[in-house]
């Protein structure tokens, strides 16, 4: 069954491999790309989502959401990974598609106000799109079919020893989607760090003479000299298209249902997510937490989806 989705990101190179993902696979139906600060400032996040749009001729709304988070200020921005822009790499023509005049957040509760309970928001960057939409209109809450969101570890973090950057970048607002109800798939850094972007990858996609294929390549060249001067790997994690690699076939990623809270009290370990991985607690189980991922099937999957383009 075609999943129809709203894909909220913060372009940074992974979310733009998500985009391309989202936007041709014929399971996927993506309703609209609303953007919010992360990797980088909102103006620049929605500046490399359009040029993403714009480059695979993705015939996709986009509209742009919040530039703060909802309590704590902004965190730094993620240039050591993505670069000033936020999308360092590839070379974009000149700009010329433009955002809707629309608020993402006013998008996301009139789409779902208007559906009959069957989208699916992917949240690849901080909650606070959707945490802002869910305070301002409650009702959108039961009109949730589901969230898949790349954010968390029940392991290491990335951001602090604790914590994962999406999640720490705005723990209040996850605190509001992971307590709202709403079933949280979530693909934290325990299996996004298993499927590496290795040169070997880069190798393969870039058989396909397409735009797709030059703007992964061009995307994970830059990404990779972020992640091995940060990181020391040969290989970035791709964290985001792990949620819509598991949207178009779940058998990819194994999920454990289990209760998950957000740590946004402490100092230390400010925006934790807390999984009760071994059921310790009589907590609601909120949250199916992916523990594996195939990364063979994971990375026929990315290739599958960039052999659909011209
Ligand atoms: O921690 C990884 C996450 O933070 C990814 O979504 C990446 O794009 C950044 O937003
Ligand atoms: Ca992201």
């Amino acid at each position: 069954m075609v999943q129809k989705i709203i894909l909220d990101c913060d372009p940074g190179h992974d979310d733009a491999v998500a985009i391309m993902m989202a936007a041709k696979h014929p399971e996927i139906e993506l309703l609209g790309i609303t953007t919010v600060r992360g990797n980088q400032t909102l103006e620049k996040v929605t500046r490399n989502a359009l040029n993403v749009v714009q480059y695979l001729d993705i015939d996709v709304p986009v509209y742009k959401g919040m530039s703060v988070p909802m309590v704590i200020e902004p965190r730094p921005v993620e240039e050591r990974v993505h670069g000033d822009s936020g999308l360092d790499g590839p070379q974009f023509d000149e700009l010329t598609r433009t955002i809707e005049s629309k608020h993402a957040i006013q998008f996301i509760i009139e789409t779902l106000m208007a559906s009959d309970g069957d989208i699916i928001l992917v949240p690849t960057g901080p909650l606070t799109n959707i945490a802002m939409a869910m305070r301002i209109e409650p009702r959108i809450v039961p009109k949730i079919k589901q969230i898949v969101l790349m954010g968390g570890c029940y392991q290491l973090g990335n951001v602090t020893p604790s914590a994962e950057f999406n999640i720490w970048a705005d723990g209040e607002a996850a605190h509001i989607v992971f307590s709202s109800g709403v079933k949280v798939t979530m693909m934290g850094l325990d299996i996004t760090r298993k499927v590496l972007a290795l040169p070997s990858v880069i190798e393969r996609m870039s058989k396909h003479d397409n735009r797709a294929a030059k703007l992964f390549c061009d995307l994970m060249t830059f990404f990779n000299k972020g992640q091995k001067k940060t990181f020391g790997w040969e290989g970035g994690p791709l964290h985001d298209p792990t949620t819509v690699a598991y949207l178009i076939d779940p058998s990819v990623i194994t999920v454990k249902s289990m209760h998950t809270d957000i740590e946004i009290n402490s100092e230390q370990s400010y925006g934790r997510t807390n999984c009760d991985y071994f059921l310790l607690t009589d907590e609601p189980k909120n949250s199916d937490v992916a523990i594996d991922v195939d990364v063979e099937k994971f990375w026929d999957i990315v290739e599958e989806c960039i052999s659909l383009y011209e």
